[in-house]
Parts: structure tokens; sequence; C-alpha cells
């Protein structure tokens, strides 16, 4: 399939780029600079010229605390872009698979959230990714969107670098653990995003790593993988003020990935072993 991919430059873009050259698609990866979405002239023309059958969009405004302060920024790339795209898309009888977050949630649940749950963001940034779902689902029939929670992978800035970096900086690292939810490898979720673009499974999916933990937790295995020596003193949200609230129980449902027959993303115990193997440590 001839697919583009936006975000091309972005942690999930990278290893999109790289599981489609895996699977023998044919890929145009676009970075901001080779497609802006905030520019519907620039998202037409080039849609137009491609001719693509899939567009997987991975690029968004990803800053969540930034957000609180930019939400007419944000909204334009989480929200216009994405409506920019569905647009184009149609334009040219392509479909769109857009990545999501578990931001649209509020996080008060004690049940992991099913992909039909109520959506009521915390803040800016789950506002306007929820909006950019909203406009997708209006513009396009062909859609695809996928929500994805706590993403590590080795091209970008993530919890897991940070908490490498910080503990052999310091040795000890406080870390929340009133807030829990369920990792997730880029490169696992780029191939379930590969095996869905490949179907007319059209819909909502919920796509993380298997299994839960808080971010305490993830950081006490990511030191025991790692084999660091470095004491996490747990913390409560009210001790880590950030700008932007998050949801306190972000676990996803995976339910509707075994229901249509498609491939659940491993634990993600093995999967961040797998990415320190791929960072070389
Ligand atoms: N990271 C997480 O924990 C997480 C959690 C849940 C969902 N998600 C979702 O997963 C997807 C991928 O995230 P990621 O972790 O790969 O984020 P990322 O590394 O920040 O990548 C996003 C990319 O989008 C690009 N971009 C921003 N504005 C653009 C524009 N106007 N036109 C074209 N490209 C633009 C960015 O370019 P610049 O660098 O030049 O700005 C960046 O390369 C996003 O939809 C995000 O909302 C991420």
């Amino acid at each position: 399939m001839r697919v583009v991919v936006t975000g091309a430059a972005g942690q999930l873009g990278q290893d999109v780029l790289k599981e489609l050259s895996r699977k023998n698609h044919e890929a145009f990866g676009a970075d901001r600079t080779q497609l802006d979405i905030t520019n519907e002239s620039n998202v037409q023309a080039y849609i137009n010229d491609v001719k693509p059958d899939v567009i997987l969009h991975c690029a968004a405004y990803t800053n969540v605390d930034a957000g609180e302060e930019n939400e007419d920024i944000a909204y334009q790339v989480n929200a216009v872009g994405t409506e920019n795209l569905a647009k184009a898309a149609k334009q040219v009888g392509a479909k769109v698979l857009c990545v999501s977050t578990d931001y649209v949630f509020d996080g008060t649940g004690s049940e992991p959230y099913e992909v039909d749950a109520p959506t009521k963001p915390l803040g800016a940034y789950g506002r306007t990714k929820l909006a950019g779902e909203q406009l997708l689902q209006e513009n396009l029939e062909q859609f695809f969107i996928v929500r994805t929670a706590w993403v590590f992978g080795v091209h970008g800035n993530n919890f897991v670098k940070t908490m490498l970096r910080l503990g052999e900086e310091r040795g000890v690292v406080g870390v929340v653990h009133d807030q829990v939810g369920s990792p997730t490898y880029t490169v696992d979720l780029a191939k379930f995003m590969v095996e869905l673009m490949e179907t007319n499974k059209y819909g909502i999916y919920h796509a993380t790593n298997s299994g839960v933990c808080s971010w305490y937790e993830f950081a006490v295995e990511i030191f025991k993988q790692a084999g660091l020596n470095v004491k996490v003193n747990p913390l409560t949200t009210e001790q880590f003020p950030r700008p932007a609230a998050r949801p306190k129980y972000s676990v996803l449902s995976k339910k509707k990935i075994e229901e249509q027959g498609l491939t659940p993303l491993r634990d993600w115990k093995a999967a961040l072993s797998a990415y320190l193997e791929e960072s070389g440590r």
C-alpha cells in the first residue's frame, strides 16, 4: 500500500516508518517541514500529489503542560490539522489512522476504559486531541482512531529516558504512585497500526502494552531491568504539581483488539526489556 506518515520525525513516526518498510509498504514519511498539517493548501497539495491508500497520522502537538498556555496552537495542530488530513484523504479515497490519547478521559474510573466510554478531558491537550477525533469522524468514513498512552521509543524524549538520566545523575528519584496506566512501546504500537491499516475494520481502538502499573512501579522496573541501584521515593500527585492535570486512572481496555481478531500488544515489562535492548543498555 502507498502510505503517508505525518510527524515522521517524531518518536512514533520513526518506528512506524521502520515497520512499513519491514512489511514492504511504499512509505512517504513527511516531517513538519515537508507537510505542515495546519496548512490546508499544503495538505491538499501533498496528499493529491502522493495519492496514498492510507495516512498514518502521527503528527501532534504533544507538550501536555505547555498546551495549557497555548491551547490555540494545540487546537490548530491536533484538531484543524486532523480535519485537513481527513478532507484531503476523502478527495483521494484514502483511509486515515489517527493516533489519539488516554487524556480524552478524566481518569476518575476504576475499570479499564472501553472505546465507547464517555470522554471528558481534563486539560487543553486532551480537549484538542478529542476535537481532532471528532473532526476526523465528521469528515471521513474510512477512519481508525487508535488511543494510546505512556509512549516510549528510542527516538523520543520519554519517561524511560528521563528516569535513566535522573537515576544515573542523582541515585534517587521521586515518582508519583497514585496515577496508574499502561506503558506503550512505539515498536509494538507501530506493528499494531500497520496490521490495522491493512484491514477495513474501521472505528476506535485502544492500544497499549498489556498490564497495569503506576509511574512509581514503572520507574522501579526500569531501574531493575537496567541494573541500576536507584532509590525510588513514591510521591502523591499533590507533591509533584504540574501545569496540566493528569488522569489518575488511565487504563484502556483492549477488548476490541481481540474482538476484531487483531494481535494484542505484549506485556509492558517484556516491551521495556526490548526497548532497553534496542537502546543498547
Ligand atoms: N508521547 C506520549 O506519551 C503519547 C501518549 C498518548 C498519545 N500520544 C500520541 O501519539 C502520537 C505520537 O506522539 P509522539 O510521542 O511520537 O510525539 P512527538 O515525538 O512529539 O512527535 C510528534 C511530531 O509531530 C510533529 N508536528 C507538530 N506540529 C506539526 C505540524 N503542524 N505539522 C506537521 N507535524 C507536526 C512534531 O514536529 P516538531 O518536533 O517539529 O514539533 C513531531 O515530530 C501523537 O498523536 C500523540 O498525541 C503520545
